[in-house]
């Protein structure tokens, strides 16, 4: 089906159950290879920082794992630039990134942070790393993400996914434009965060959008249903909506 939508499937959660206890279970690597085994099409993990959930040590041992390309989810530092260069991964999604935030609150400010992030858009994509950026779905990013030469863009679905009403539906027709304006310019539209099965189907129909990066509510679920009959269940959500 050419028109399939890629489910990445985000395992920071996996980790951040594993780092409750401080030793190696539930092992996020493990995780992947069940995203691998029942049909995801990418695994995605955002090195913090902190490093509260996903660590440096997984990366390498999540690439060794599996044959799944990797999305590395990385702040806009030198730090993160160098890890994301020594590890080679298939994407470097470019998130904004708060140290007190419980989780990425917000897109990416790239029209404001231009001359930060055109450096390490280039050394990413000189080193052959499809650089996204997640950024919310206003043509004020869109356009800066066209400046900044980013073949990718992930839309932030946080304030679709809280929102109820007409609030939602003008949300969504604002992803959609922007991911029909996105296509037409040549960037690849991905979007996430917040998807839940109850609400991923609307975004799952959006035709231009290529990719969905889903991790919370996956494995919120996976731990009353398990992983693999949680990933199927979305993936089934997604193709329905096609
Ligand atoms: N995409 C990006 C860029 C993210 O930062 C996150 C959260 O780490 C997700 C997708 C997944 O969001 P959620 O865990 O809410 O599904």
């Amino acid at each position: 089906m050419s028109n399939r939508l890629r489910l990445g499937v985000n395992i920071d959660h996996v980790a951040t159950i594993r780092n409750a206890r401080g030793g190696d279970h539930p092992d996020p690597v493990r995780a992947a290879q069940i995203v691998a085994r029942c049909g995801g099409d990418g695994i995605t993990a955002h090195l913090r920082e902190d490093r509260r959930h996903i660590r440096d040590d997984d990366l390498r041992r999540i690439q060794d794992a599996t044959d799944l390309p990797l999305n590395l989810e990385m702040a806009a530092t030198e730090e993160m630039l160098a890890i994301a260069l020594a590890h080679q991964p298939h994407a470097a999604c470019i998130v904004p990134e708060k140290r007190e935030e419980r989780t990425t609150e917000g897109g990416l400010d790239a029209a404001g942070l231009h001359n930060q992030l055109a450096p390490i858009v280039s050394r990413l994509s000189d080193a052959g790393i499809r650089v996204s950026l997640f950024i919310e779905a206003t043509e004020r990013q869109l356009d800066a993400a066209l400046r900044l030469g980013a073949p990718v863009v992930e839309f932030h679905t946080g304030e679709y996914a809280h929102a109820t009403g007409e609030d939602r539906a003008r949300i969504l027709k604002q992803i959609a434009d922007m991911s029909a304006l996105a296509a037409k310019n040549g960037i690849e539209p991905h979007a996430g965060h917040g998807l839940t099965y109850e609400n991923v189907q609307p975004i799952a129909a959006i035709p231009q959008l290529a990719e969905l990066n889903i991790g919370h509510y996956l494995i919120g679920e996976a731990i009353f249903d398990g992983l693999e009959p949680a990933v199927l269940k979305m993936r089934e959500l997604m193709d329905l909506a096609r």
